[in-house]
């Protein structure tokens, strides 16, 4: 174990320490990216986002990435829809790898993670899926729970494993599906829940790295 050093509240990591690195993939917008980068730079992560890859060259992630001066690379996905192509995967451990990456941030990122992903970073990969897993995997989960009817929604951080959404769950957040929800204005209050959620739980990840 790593000796402790000073402290800031709440976050218990060595000043002296280098911080824990990872890298985020994404496919969309990027808000949850936004939410880790924001709190990294209020100083309370305790760990650095230090690279953005994405398979959609237009995506939004990467044009946030810029503007907070984080390296940022579209990867082309290759022919298959839900996955890379296996050389476009080797990409992404290489990036990874050449960045010097301790885990790997899933924020909004469409595709089946593979082995050689899995093999390069094992328990070390981190997603965020907004329904309360188990309930509701795959898709648009917010829409699966409005046409449930359940009273109650949410988010749920866990690692990937070779499955869809089946890995072990670090932490959740609820919120009320209300009666005149539509499935937009649930997913927006779904999100405002992930992006007090994903930090603090990147945060602990980070800590358990720190302290092994
Ligand atoms: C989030 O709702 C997340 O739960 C899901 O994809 C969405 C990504 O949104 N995995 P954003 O790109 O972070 O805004």
């Amino acid at each position: 174990m790593k000796t402790p050093g000073p402290q800031q509240p709440g976050v218990s990591f060595s000043r002296d320490q280098p911080l824990i690195r990872f890298g985020v993939l994404g496919s969309g917008k990027g808000s949850n990216f936004r939410a880790l980068a924001e709190v990294f730079q209020s100083g309370t992560l305790g760990c650095e986002p230090v690279i953005v890859l994405s398979d959609v060259e237009s995506a939004g992630i990467l044009d946030l990435a810029k503007g907070f001066d984080i390296p940022a690379h579209f990867v082309a996905p290759g022919p298959f829809r839900t996955k890379m192509s296996p050389e476009a995967e080797a990409e992404l451990v290489r990036l990874l790898r050449e960045t010097r990456v301790d885990f790997v941030v899933l924020a909004g990122f469409m595709r089946v993670i593979k082995e050689p992903l899995l093999q390069a970073f094992p328990g070390r990969i981190l997603n965020i899926h907004p329904s309360l897993l188990p309930a509701f995997r795959g898709l648009e989960a917010w829409r699966q729970a409005v046409e449930a009817g359940v009273p109650e929604a949410g988010c749920t951080v866990h690692l990937v494993d070779s499955g869809v959404d089946t890995g072990k769950i670090l932490g959740q957040s609820r919120v009320p599906v209300l009666p005149a929800d539509t499935a937009e204005t649930l997913h927006a209050r779904i999100q405002i829940a992930e992006h007090e959620l994903y930090p603090r739980i990147v945060r602990e990840f980070a800590q358990g790295i720190n302290t092994r």
